[in-house]
């Protein structure tokens, strides 16, 4: 047995001893993916970890799913491989500062996307992700002002598909900013029967070109659906391990990046600060553990709980631009 493969088994035998239950993103590295016990975008990790009974649950993702993880469960022992694992987004937005720019906008309903820490959830009235982000707009009264953070990209593209106006927070993703247009439209004319999935992270310019828009889960819901032959993937590349099982027969070219690098897609350095060997020290250290104060959490529990009451089913209507 190779160092994986055993590494793997320790896993396994770690995770039935400690009840414990893996959830991991899309964007994690493809062998954690395949040691998951459930693998999601934002959305459905966050309902895999409102329904689970496991004692420890280890999230194999960035800081604040963890923290959302934690805050549905508190009773139950939240593991991150590493602390490190952060996001643009959620540091974009201290919570101090969105305090002040809440209270210079009284009278707004505030909407956060759940990349945010648990102190921004506990600024908000109800969290959305991007896969409901579109119903969670529709819910809320039409004479009612909108701010929306931290992701000013999503914020956009929510603004042309619900048409509502919003107060948008400068915030974005470092990932899905770092597709560059030029060379997509380049891609796009080599390929031209290919069509764009695009996340709505991605800048307007990107979305303007994609044939669908939606969160991960979406986007590979659509790519095993469509009828197509070819996808130009315009997401963090960890997706492609998911598509490639779901989609076996397509073709699947990850989106450019601006900036020529190793593999000529986007990963997101945060999520891949996680590894198989991370994993596996931290199920069994039970360490780094997820903690947060109980004021806390039972403020950022309420907008939570109200996305995830609204949210009995992801949508999967045809996204586009
Ligand atoms: P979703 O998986 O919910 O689409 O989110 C993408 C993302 O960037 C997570 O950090
Ligand atoms: Fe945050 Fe972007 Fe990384 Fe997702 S891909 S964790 S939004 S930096």
């Amino acid at each position: 047995m190779n160092v994986k493969d055993g590494i793997i088994k320790e896993i396994i035998d770690l995770k039935k001893k400690k009840n414990a239950v893996i959830l991991a993103h899309y964007y994690q590295e493809a062998a954690i993916q395949d040691v998951a016990d459930f693998v999601g975008d934002s959305l459905g990790l966050s309902q895999e970890a409102a329904k689970t009974n496991a004692d420890i649950i280890v999230f194999a993702g960035v800081h604040f799913m963890a923290e959302t993880a934690k805050i549905i469960n508190p009773t139950k022992k939240v593991l991150l491989p590493d602390l490190n694992a952060g996001c643009s987004l959620a540091e974009s937005c201290p919570a101090g500062d969105f305090e002040k720019f809440i209270k210079q906008h009284p009278g707004h309903t505030v909407v956060t996307y759940i990349n945010c820490s648990a102190d921004v959830k506990t600024l908000s009235d109800i969290v959305c992700t991007s896969s409901n982000a579109v119903n969670v707009i529709n819910s809320i009264p039409k004479d009612r002002p909108i701010i929306f953070a931290p992701d000013k990209n999503l914020g956009k593209y929510l603004i042309k598909k619900t048409g509502r106006d919003m107060l948008l927070w400068d915030g974005s993703c470092v990932v899905h900013e770092a597709f560059s247009i030029s060379k997509l439209l380049n891609l796009a004319a080599e390929y031209p029967n290919a069509k764009i999935v695009a996340h709505p992270e991605s800048e307007e310019v990107v979305l303007k070109t994609a044939h669908f828009i939606g969160s991960t889960a979406e986007m590979l819901k659509f790519v095993k659906e469509d009828s197509g032959k070819q996808y130009i993937v315009a997401t963090e590349a960890g997706i492609l391990h998911q598509m490639v099982k779901d989609a076996p027969t397509k073709e699947l070219i990850p989106a450019p990046a601006k900036e020529d690098n190793t593999c000529a897609c986007s990963e997101c350095a945060y999520m891949k600060v996680n590894t198989l060997e991370k994993l596996y020290l931290c199920l069994k250290n039970e360490t780094p553990e997820i903690l947060i104060d109980e004021t806390t959490r039972l403020k950022a529990l309420i907008p939570i709980t109200r996305m995830l009451e609204l949210s009995g089913k992801p949508s999967s209507a045809a996204n586009t631009l």
